[in-house]
């Protein structure tokens, strides 16, 4: 049988360019500097990415997977749904659990993955259309704070929303997301959230400040994207890596710190910025979760917290919740 998959793009070259330069233009004109995230992830960037998944210092992903490992078939038997949708993609690796379970509960037909970048989400597609025969593989280049309202519509829809990625919204955003979010499910239609939970901060700060100096190749690569994209003269060199805990608002940040004085040209926004020495730029905030504060902010938005999932050690959380 050959791979059911098609892929529709929400977001075209012209589109992205607009965002970023705008995004680009609004970020580095204030103070504090700050980037948006979304913009780590050109092709090395989900590639470095997937690295950081394989770190030891990285635990979300490996304890996110043993939590799917064993909670998968309730999963399913509980939700009973026919279509996996899942939003910020990546290399859906993980998701091979959800969807196996979903197969063996004899109700998958269709599964709907979401990402804004193109690459990543054209070979996880592929692959997991190659994987699953049958399998419906509808993909979706889209940004999931815009596009939410593109996910095709069809009874039973299970959304999936792993890594940890909801902590990468600003508290703002994170409350529109899950009202946007609310606002497309139907009645009895769930939610699946993975969020990684507070404790230790060497824990935490280790996870984004690995030994091996990949999670700085990752931050750095957003200058690079903006070098390639916009013809910026950033040299990526002349910033450090900055992981640092912020405990008041339970938020891990990334930064670029600026290792001396310097003038970064942005040609295509004829616009130039002056770093000090020193001076630092905010490209990420990772939040850090109890489960009782995500079950609020879901009950907030109009779901019902149903299961949760957690490992042995309490690190990470799974959380399945049902549009009221
Ligand atoms: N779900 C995967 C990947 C997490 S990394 C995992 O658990 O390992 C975050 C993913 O979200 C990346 O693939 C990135 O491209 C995507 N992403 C980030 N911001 C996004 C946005 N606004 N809309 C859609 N996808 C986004
Ligand atoms: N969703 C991931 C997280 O918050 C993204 C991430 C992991 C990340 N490591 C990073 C983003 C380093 C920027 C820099 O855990």
């Amino acid at each position: 049988m050959t791979a059911d998959v098609r892929i529709d793009v929400h977001l075209t070259v012209e589109d992205l360019a607009e965002q970023l330069r705008s995004d680009v233009h609004t970020g580095l004109s204030q103070r504090p500097r700050r980037l948006p995230p979304k913009w780590f992830y050109d092709a090395r960037g989900s590639e470095l990415f997937d690295r950081i998944t394989r770190l030891p210092e990285y635990y979300p992903t490996r304890t996110e997977r043993r939590i799917l490992a064993a909670g998968a078939q309730d999963v399913a038997a509980i939700s009973d749904a026919k279509t996996l949708v899942e939003l910020g993609s990546g290399s859906s690796e993980k998701t091979r659990l959800l969807l196996d379970a979903m197969r063996a509960h004899g109700t998958l037909a269709r599964f709907v993955p979401l990402d804004v970048s193109e690459a990543a989400l054209r070979e996880a597609s592929a692959q997991i259309g190659t994987a699953y025969p049958g399998l419906e593989v509808h993909g979706l280049v889209a940004d999931f704070t815009r596009h939410l309202d593109r996910v095709p519509n069809g009874a039973g829809r299970l959304f999936a929303f792993l890594g940890g990625t909801i902590g990468n919204l600003e508290p703002e955003e994170r409350a529109r997301f899950f009202g946007e979010l609310r606002a497309v499910l139907h009645p009895g239609e769930r939610l699946l959230i993975g969020a990684d939970l507070v404790k230790d901060p060497g824990t935490l700060v280790a996870a984004y400040d690995d030994a091996a100096g990949v999670t700085a190749e990752f931050n750095r690569n957003v200058l690079r994207v903006l070098n390639n994209r916009l013809g910026a003269d950033f040299d990526p060199g002349s910033f450090d890596h900055v992981a640092r805990w912020d405990p008041d608002n339970s938020w891990i940040e990334m930064l670029l710190r600026s290792t001396r004085a310097q003038t970064v040209t942005i040609p295509e926004l004829e616009m130039t910025v002056e770093f000090e020495d020193g001076e630092e730029l905010r490209t990420e905030i990772s939040a850090k979760f109890t489960a009782e504060r995500l079950g609020a902010e879901l009950a907030e938005a109009g779901f019902t917290r149903e299961h949760r999932w957690t490992d042995p050690a309490g690190a990470f959380a799974l959380l399945l919740a049902v549009a009221d």
